[in-house]
């Protein structure tokens, strides 16, 4: 089985690339089931969990190609794939290939939008607590969907003559409900007006693309998304927009490690609750002019409290890294978890380095150790198997990191992009 060996203490200097979001590649590849015309992707990151969307969307019709001009023919370096579903020959995603990712349950939006019809399993996915998918169902049955549960599958029926526009209110901001009902409100008949839409950049990102293809869509960005159907979406050349969540994952890892690394394309309007708090704790951060630049000097940093919260506030995807950096802060720490109730998974785990760290419903309370100690852990989830790796960058000796698929999901290149920084990791088979 393959493992990530890490020898702790190196410091982190030079540049790193940082990939396109994963966030927004799957809700963008997704998008592209809402027309019969091509949609090309530029900077997708080449990630296990965009593999498997892929499978998904070519069950629904859709033929992917990696594409190696840009729009005037000149050759191009950034990663892209086009997209092109003129018919939609299946409107079912079948368990076997949506219960490794939830984000693929997403489908369903477009299908219904286009097909006016979607049978969808329900959602698997990191197992980060119950992940219901109400606010979905509650979203498409505003827009006019009959909605049923056959036998694990979400069967939804648009009215006839197709989904139709209305206003609706989340009661909780929900990443995944907005970027459904969104696409779905796209061809609807007649205006939808989302509120408490979720801000998070990916939705912005996935707004704007959709925008390209002809929807027409006002309040993006904000948590009042308004949206007038068309009666067809158009094809489009679209960036996806560089991953904050890697972006911030790296910055945590200077952070423990010291050294001075330039995060390239990171953008910091994108992640600046996170930075904040990195500043508070003594890293130094700067803005370049195509990139984050990050310097710290390895010594423990302060400790400084945080509560995750939906986009602007401190992202639920970096409280594990978050967590590993103040295991090693100089005093205690109290991190309060409010997206997700079951996000502590890698507290077991980060206990195996020596970290002290104890949980009280949604709070944990860490106190910073002087010295964290290699050991062998095990990923439970895609960001929590991240924070092992950053603890284990910082560590005194030998890491090792067991079930690293669950980093694949979401991290492309991670043991290139850390060795080409000093980073003494390797991936190996034991
Ligand atoms: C997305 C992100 C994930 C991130 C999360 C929160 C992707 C592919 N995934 O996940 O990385 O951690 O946003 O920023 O973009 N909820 C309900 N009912 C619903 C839907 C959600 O109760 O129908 C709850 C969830 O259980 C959770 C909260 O709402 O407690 C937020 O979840 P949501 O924003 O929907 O997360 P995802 O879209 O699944």
């Amino acid at each position: 089985m393959e493992c990530i060996r890490l020898i702790g203490g190196n410091q982190l200097n030079g540049d790193l690339p940082i990939s396109g979001a994963k966030n927004a590649a799957l809700p963008l590849m997704i998008a592209s089931l809402l027309t019969e015309k091509e949609l090309v992707l530029r900077n997708v990151p080449d990630l296990a969990d965009v593999r498997q969307l892929q499978l998904i969307l070519k069950n629904h019709g859709a033929s992917i190609n990696p594409v190696s001009t840009d729009a005037n023919g000149e050759k191009v370096e950034s990663p892209s794939l086009s997209f092109n579903t003129p018919v939609i020959t299946d409107t079912c995603a079948p368990y076997d290939l949506v219960s490794a990712m939830r984000a693929s349950f997403w489908v369903i939006g477009p299908l219904l939008a286009r097909e006016h019809k979607a049978r969808v399993s329900l959602p698997g996915g990191c197992a980060i607590g119950t992940r219901p998918v109400d606010f979905y169902l509650d979203g498409l049955k505003a827009l006019g969907a009959n909605i049923e549960i056959d036998e694990g599958y979400i069967v939804a029926t648009a009215p006839k003559g197709g989904l139709v526009g209305s206003k609706l209110r989340f009661p909780k901001v929900s990443v995944g409900a907005t970027h459904v009902v969104m696409m779905a409100a796209t061809l609807a008949n007649g205006i939808t007006e989302i509120e408490n839409a979720a801000q998070e950049p990916e939705i912005g990102n996935v707004a704007r693309c959709l925008v390209a293809m002809g929807a027409k869509i006002s309040g993006i960005d904000t948590s009042h998304l308004v949206i007038e159907g068309v009666e067809k979406l158009g094809g489009a050349d679209f960036e996806v927009l560089p991953d904050r969540i890697e972006t911030g994952t790296f910055a945590m890892a200077v952070a423990m490690t010291g050294g001075n690394l330039l995060l390239k394309n990171g953008r910091p309007e994108n992640l600046q609750a996170a930075l904040n708090v990195l500043e508070l704790t003594g890293v130094n951060i700067s803005t370049e002019k195509n990139g984050i630049r990050i310097i710290a000097n390895g010594e423990r940093v302060r400790p400084v409290s945080v509560e995750t919260d939906p986009f602007p506030g401190f992202p639920t995807d970096l409280q594990a890294q978050y967590m590993a950096l103040m295991a090693r802060a100089d005093g205690t720490t109290k991190i309060r978890e409010t997206i997700f109730e079951n996000r502590f998974m890698h507290v077991a785990e980060l206990a195996r380095f020596g970290a002290d760290i104890s949980i009280e419903g949604q709070v944990a309370t860490i106190k910073g150790v002087k010295t964290l100690k290699g050991a062998q852990v095990m990923a439970t989830d895609l960001r929590a198997s991240v924070s092992l790796v950053i603890a284990g960058l910082a560590a005194k000796g030998e890491t090792f990191v067991n079930q690293i698929h669950h980093l694949d999901r979401g991290f492309e290149n991670l043991e290139e992009k850390l060795s080409n920084c000093g980073a003494d990791i390797s991936r190996v088979s034991l």
